[in-house]
């Protein structure tokens, strides 16, 4: 793909393998979009910290992934049971997933990536679903309300007045990639 730019900064990634097959795109895809998403919260940390990387992500995180679902002919995005932008709310297919996971989780066993093929409206889809999981970086904005700088929460209440994606800790599913990639006959 071209390099993306985003905020003056050139996100790039190696050229993908020529027509792979859906399972390959959709892992490709979602392999490749998290390796951006990385390298825009790394380079704002460093620009300004978790105050300017809040606002870069809340500014660029939908764009990237708009531009990169355009340039890889496909539906990807992030969702979560607990979404900070509206935009990330999962449909019911993945919203199952997610409580399927979050319940498979209290049972100890750890959410796995998930391929399924369904008909939709007489046309044949790959849907793809991996497993999104809290590191300790990701604390500083998507942990208690209370442990987050107030430079963080004061932009986070001005641009999510009704964020759900606060409250994690440490190893708790936060949400998941999805793929949708239409199977042509
Ligand atoms: C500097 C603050 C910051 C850090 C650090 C951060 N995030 Fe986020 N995260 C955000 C913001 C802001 C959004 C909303 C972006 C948007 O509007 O699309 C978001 C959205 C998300 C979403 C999309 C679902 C939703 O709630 O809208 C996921 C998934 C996510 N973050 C996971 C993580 C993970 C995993 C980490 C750690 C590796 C992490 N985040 C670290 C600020 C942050």
């Amino acid at each position: 793909m071209r390099p993306l730019l985003v905020l003056g900064m050139t996100l790039s990634l190696a050229a993908p393998a020529q027509q792979p097959a859906p399972q390959e795109r959709a892992a490709s895809a979602v392999r490749d979009l998290g390796l951006l998403l990385q390298q825009l919260l790394g380079e704002e940390l460093k620009r300004g910290g978790f105050e300017g990387a809040v606002k870069a992500c809340s500014e660029s995180a939908q764009v990237v992934t708009e531009q990169f679902a355009h340039e890889r002919e496909l539906d990807i995005r992030r969702v979560s049971l607990r979404y900070r932008n509206p935009k990330d709310q999962p449909d019911d297919y993945e919203a199952a997933r997610l409580k399927e996971w979050e319940a498979a989780a209290k049972a100890g066993q750890p959410p796995a990536e998930r391929f399924e093929t369904v008909t939709e409206n007489g046309r044949r889809f790959l849907r793809y679903m991996k497993p999104i999981t809290v590191q300790g970086m990701c604390l500083s904005c998507h942990g208690p309300r209370e442990k987050l700088a107030a430079a963080v929460r004061d932009v986070l209440d001005a641009r999510y007045p009704r964020d759900k994606a606060t409250g994690y800790r440490a190893g708790d599913l936060r949400g998941a990639f999805t793929v949708m990639v239409e199977i042509k006959p």
